[in-house]
Parts: structure tokens; sequence; C-alpha cells
């Protein structure tokens, strides 16, 4: 009775964050570790939005075991779950969601039907639905916006019709925990359905609220929750899986909640999602933040080494951060690498982990110590390079006080090597000016960030940025000892990923236009 499910929609909610793309592959990879993490419910997609959708859903439900696999169907549209059921055929435990919106703002706007019309869509969608597999989860969008006389009767109808889990969604962001304790009184009133069905919550941070939100849900007696890692997702972001996961175990255990979550995966999952999207967080970001345990009070020496101090309501080392760091040296063998590379969760064939190998020896003839972070950026890299349009071979970049900055570029573009020179206002400035001259793309720069990947002044800097062309938004990283280099490498991923987008419509989740056609 106090299990408490992890929904875990990074991959179908949480990618809708501005400017996050990520690769068939990068899916399947993200897929593995949320795997590992130990989710109930994984969503895995809305395979009717693109062929690109359905690719990801398809390889996931081949390849990835353990979690219930959900895909999203649009109530609107019978086709979707036609190709949801052709997506996601392998998968071991199925459920599809489906959903209508509710509140008269998203309903008039979105559906342009009668509350009654939407409630009877609802009942056809969940028995399209059923026709799949007989676990199917039924969401009510923008529902604590709607009204408590159209919510109970469709949340009836939707449990008569067999739905399996009601999902309440808070899709604006805007309830507060008042507003749930309402909500779920009545529906535990006057529907009965506890005893049949899971309820479900799903909220966005829009007001900051939403881990609040998610946990007086779970007090109201939902025995799911929607959410996605770091908390990304669309504007202000998603119920973040680390946080709601913390709360309930730190403070759920009186209350007789768990959840099947492995603490020790958080971190790791946390910073996998972080380089794959590009989105990165504030250092005071609670559960993993930069800042998250660092304590700067002056507290006296403890007494016993094993007493907890006075400020500690939960451990670092419990949610998988390491106190030591790991790192390899110039000096590590092909095996030990392996080893590593293995221990991070990357799975690498033998020509990739050669390669992989050779990229090591590099860096760390460079910078003598290589941490985990470069290597994960290491691997990350090779990867991105292999389905690339755009390759940078080489860049030499002269500026000072004196020069006018320039910069010789040669690119490899569609496997012709081209090169060129241009100057800018600054090395960087110089740089993206001529590989955008070369690849004849000129995207907006719309923002810039440099890190160090570790600590040191030999650290590799982490260049983050977005870059948008014709309202397309993209997130790109790369790292390289040289700031320079590593802006250059980042651009080049950015242009590679808007390469890979701009051709390709995405349906919404919302608008009825029909589903892109597979070959069903
Ligand atoms: O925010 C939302 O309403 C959603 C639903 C599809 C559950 O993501
Ligand atoms: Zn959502």
């Amino acid at each position: 009775m106090g299990h408490i499910q992890i929904f875990e929609t990074t991959l179908r909610d949480g990618i809708k964050s501005p400017g996050t793309i990520l690769t068939v592959e990068e899916k399947v990879r993200l897929a593995k570790q949320l795997a590992r993490l130990g989710v109930d419910v994984l969503e895995i997609g809305f395979p009717a939005a693109s062929e690109e959708q359905y690719g990801a859903v398809e390889r996931i439900a081949r390849e990835v075991r353990g979690p219930v696999m959900a895909v999203l169907a649009r109530a609107t549209n019978p086709r979707d779950f036609e190709i949801a059921a052709r997506a996601f055929k392998d998968a071991e435990r199925k459920r599809i969601h489906t959903f209508v919106p509710v509140s008269r703002q998203y309903r008039e706007h979105f559906l342009k039907k009668s509350a009654e019309e939407a409630l009877e869509l609802a009942v056809s969608a969940i028995k399209m639905a059923k026709d799949i597999t007989s676990d199917v989860e039924f969401s009510l969008v923008d529902v604590f916006r709607g009204a408590p006389e159209e919510v109970i009767p469709l949340v009836k109808a939707a449990i008569q019709s067999g739905a399996t889990s009601i999902n309440l969604a808070d899709t604006v962001g805007y309830t507060t925990p008042a507003d749930i304790h309402q909500l779920f009184g009545k529906l535990k009133e006057e529907t009965g359905g506890s005893d049949k069905v899971t309820f479900s919550i799903h909220c966005h941070n829009d007001l900051g609220l939403a881990v609040a939100n998610s946990l007086a849900a779970v007090m109201e007696g939902a025995r799911q929750v929607h959410c996605t890692v770091n908390g990304i997702g669309e504007r202000a972001g998603n119920t973040a899986l680390e946080e709601i996961v913390a709360a309930i175990n730190t403070r759920g255990s009186s209350a007789g909640w768990s959840t099947q979550i492995q603490l020790n995966q958080i971190y790791p999952t946390s910073r996998l999602v972080k380089r794959l999207t590009g989105i990165t967080m504030q250092p005071h970001k609670p559960i993993v933040g930069a800042n998250a345990f660092i304590c700067e009070t002056a507290v006296p020496q403890l007494a016993d080494a094993k007493e907890k101090p006075p400020y500690q309501i939960m451990s670092a080392e419990m949610l998988g951060i390491s106190s030591t760091v790991d790192f390899l040296t110039t000096d590590a063998g092909f095996d030990a690498f392996k080893t590593r590379v293995a221990e991070l969760g990357f799975e690498l064939d033998q020509e990739r982990l050669q390669q992989c190998y050779e990229d090591f020896q590099e860096l760390a003839n460079k910078k003598e110590i290589v941490f985990d972070a470069d290597l994960e950026f290491l691997v990350g890299a090779r990867a991105a390079m292999e389905s690339a349009r755009y390759r940078l071979l080489y860049l030499n970049v002269t500026a000072g006080s004196i020069s006018v900055p320039n910069a010789t570029v040669q690119l490899e573009v569609d496997g012709l090597i081209v090169q060129d020179a241009g100057f800018g206002h600054g090395p960087v400035d110089a740089a993206f000016k001529t590989i955008c001259k070369m690849t004849n793309r000129f995207p907006r720069l719309v923002r810039y960030e440099v890190n160090a990947v570790t600590p040191g002044t030999d650290a590799q800097g982490e260049v983050t940025l977005r870059l948008e062309e014709n309202g397309q938004l993209v997130n790109a990283r790369a790292a390289d000892t040289d700031i320079v280099l590593a802006s250059a490498k980042a651009l080049i991923d950015g242009l590679n990923k808007l390469e890979s987008v701009l051709d390709q419509p995405v349906i919404s989740e919302y608008t009825d236009v029909e589903s892109w056609m597979p070959r069903l």
C-alpha cells in the first residue's frame, strides 16, 4: 500500500525542455540508465510524433528490460494507437498513456469540444488502448483549473472504461497543496476509485511547487508520481525525480511510503542527463547541485567519527555522490580504461572502445589526470561524431592585444575536407564566423557558458551553448583543455543537431493533426 510508483517521463515530457535534442542512441543509453535506477514505469515517447520518436520507442522497447514501458497516444487520433502498438510491440510490459484536456481553457483552445464530448472521446480512447494492453493510464490535462462537476464524471467514466491509472496533471504549474487536498478529497469521496485504480500526479514547476504538490498528492493517496531527472521539462520543468524520491526516503518512512529507486544511481543518472541534454543546474539545486552537500558553517569537531554532523538529513554517499574522486592517469592500460568506462555505464563495442582509448591517451598526455567527468565527455563526443555531417579537423587561432583575431579552420563536411580562414572580434568570434561561413549556416548564438569540468588549471573547459535557427533551438556542449577549441567543437555539435531536426516535422501532443505515416 505504501509503495509509491515512480513514473519517469524524461524521454517524453522532459525533453520538451527548450533546445533539447537527443539522438536515438542517446535515448537508448538514458533508458538503460533509468532502468538501472529502478523506475517503475518508463515513458519512452510519443511515437506518432515523428519518425525519429517512433524509431527511439521501437529500440528502447526491444533493448531495455525492467520497467513497464509507457507510450503516449492522443485520444483524438485513432491512428496514434495503431502506431503506438506497433512501436512498442517488443516491450515485456506495456502501458498506453492517453489523455484529454479538461480545463475550459485547454479544452476549448486545443480540443474545441464540450465537456460531454471530451468525456466521450476519453471513453473511446481508453477502449482503443484496452485493445492493445490491459494497462491503460488516463491523464486529465490541466485538471486543477477544471470544474469539479466536469472532472468527477470524467474520472468515473474513465474508471468504468477500464483505465488502470488515473493521472491528474497540473499542466501549467498552477496548483497548490491545498487544491490537491480538495480535489483528491472529492475524487475519493465521489468516485470510490481509490480501490480500483492507481491515482497518479503529474506536476509542472511554474510556481516552484511541483515537488511539494506531488508530495501533497501522495499524502492524499496518490500511489504514482510522474517526474523527470533534474526536473527538466517545458518552461520551469517537471517534478524532479531526485527531489521527490529523496523526500519520500527521508520523510516518508513514518507514513510507510517507499520507492524501489536504487538511491546510489541517482547522482550518476543526474550527471548523465546533464551531459546528454546540455542543461546545467544551479549550484544550490537540491540533491544533485554542486553545493547540495557542502556546508560552510563552522561546526565543532565531532567527538566520534561515526557521529552524523547536525545539519545532515541524508548522506551524499547514499545518493551515489562519491567522496573520493575517481580518475585515471597516463599509465592506465587498456584494461583499466575499459573497466572504468563500463563502471560509468557505457556499453561500447571493441572498435569504439579502442578509438576512445586512443582519445583518452591523447587527453592524458595533455593533462595527466583524467577524471570521470573527462571520460564521460570523451566517450560522448566520440559517439556524437559517428553520424555527424560536420566534423572539426583542425583549428588554429591567433589573438592577442596587437593582432586582429583570426582563425584557420579545416572541416569535414559530408566526407569532404574543406578549409578557410576569417577574422573576428575575439578568438571565439573568429572561429565561429569562419565555421558558419564554411557550413553556410548562420544560427543565432543565444547562450554561451564556459565552466571547468574538474578542479585545477589544467582542467578541460566545458562550453555549453544554445543556437537558434528559424525558431528551432538546440543546446550543444563540448570540452577541451583549450576553451577556444571547446567552443568550436560545441558550435559544430550544435550545427549537427540543427541539421538533424530542421527538416523533421514533429507533431505536438495537443494538436489534432494527423500522425505521420510510418510503414505499418
Ligand atoms: O503536462 C501534461 O499535462 C502532460 C500530460 C500529457 C500528462 O504532460
Ligand atoms: Zn507535462
